[in-house]
């Protein structure tokens, strides 16, 4: 009879902690809070990955203005991670083209994680941090039985309608038995310079009585801010970028809670 599936986790030795960031629903953020939390953890004097593990849809690379980038291959067959302000990263994007789509089968696409995990000289790193792909848990359960996670962090929208979303995240880590550090509440309201009365994206949900109902913690809240996206799309996430906004601090904040478990 096959064992536990969660027996033959194995540690990495170099690495202390590593950190899933999803989500139940695509589009709410994942690569933009994996990217600004990993550059403000790197702020706060950590030393810090960040692993792409979005194989069909790779983002870091040009969130973390690194596009054209090809790792050098070592001649032990080791892969040295990119490093761009300071975090070392692997993506899917620096071995392929960003415009051609990866056809593979699904094992194919755990062995590519796989050798992320065992290929890459990631040397020694206090977090690092993995942007899972949207959609089912298939990755995160791939990984759950590899690796030992210290935990992940699910980010959401405001809305109930993004709620019913996170609540199957929150089982989903349940299942893959990976702890939660708590949730993200991502494109929160924000008031514009100059205006009196923030600007409500999405309505607000029952989003923080399900928190407060499962002890779940709230590590940050991110206010939606047209900033953020632009420093994505330019390759500077905003913590770098625009250090002093609330939306950087937001961010920091969300850096400062996870470096306190
Ligand atoms: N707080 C924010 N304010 C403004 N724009 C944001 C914010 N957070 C994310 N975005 C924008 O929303 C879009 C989706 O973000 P992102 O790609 O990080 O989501 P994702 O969950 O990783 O998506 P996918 O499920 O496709 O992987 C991007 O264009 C990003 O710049
Ligand atoms: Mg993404």
């Amino acid at each position: 009879m096959a064992g536990n599936p969660f027996d033959n986790q194995k540690v990495m030795s170099n690495v202390k902690n590593i950190i899933l960031v999803g989500s139940g629903k695509g589009g709410v953020g994942k690569s933009t809070v994996s990217c600004n939390l990993a550059v403000a953890l790197k702020k706060c004097g950590r030393n810090v990955g960040i692993m792409d593990a979005d194989i069909y849809g790779p983002s870091i690379p040009r969130m973390m203005g690194a596009l054209q980038q090809s790792p050098e291959i070592q001649e032990n067959k080791k892969i040295t991670p990119i490093t761009r302000y300071g975090v070392k990263m692997m993506s899917m994007g620096f071995l392929i083209e960003e415009d051609s789509a990866v056809v593979w089968r699904g094992p194919m696409l755990f062995k590519a994680i796989e050798q992320f995990f065992s290929d890459v000289e990631w040397g020694e790193l206090d977090d690092l941090v993995i942007d899972l792909p949207p959609g089912t848990g298939d990755v995160a359960l791939t990984i759950a039985q590899k690796m030992k996670v210290q935990g992940a962090v699910i980010v959401t929208t405001p809305q109930n309608m993004a709620l019913i979303d996170a609540k199957k995240a929150v089982d989903m880590f349940n299942q893959v038995k990976v702890p939660l550090l708590g949730v993200v509440e991502n494109m929160a309201p924000f008031t514009p310079a100059g205006a009196s009365e923030p600007i409500t994206l999405f309505p607000k949900g029952d989003l923080d009585t399900y928190l407060t109902a499962n002890n779940i913690k709230k590590l940050s809240s991110i206010p939606f801010n047209p900033s953020v996206g632009l420093n994505s799309e330019a390759g500077v996430p905003i913590v770098e970028g625009q250090p002093d906004s609330e939306q950087a601090q937001s961010f920091m904040q969300l850096a400062k809670n996870i470096a306190g478990f």
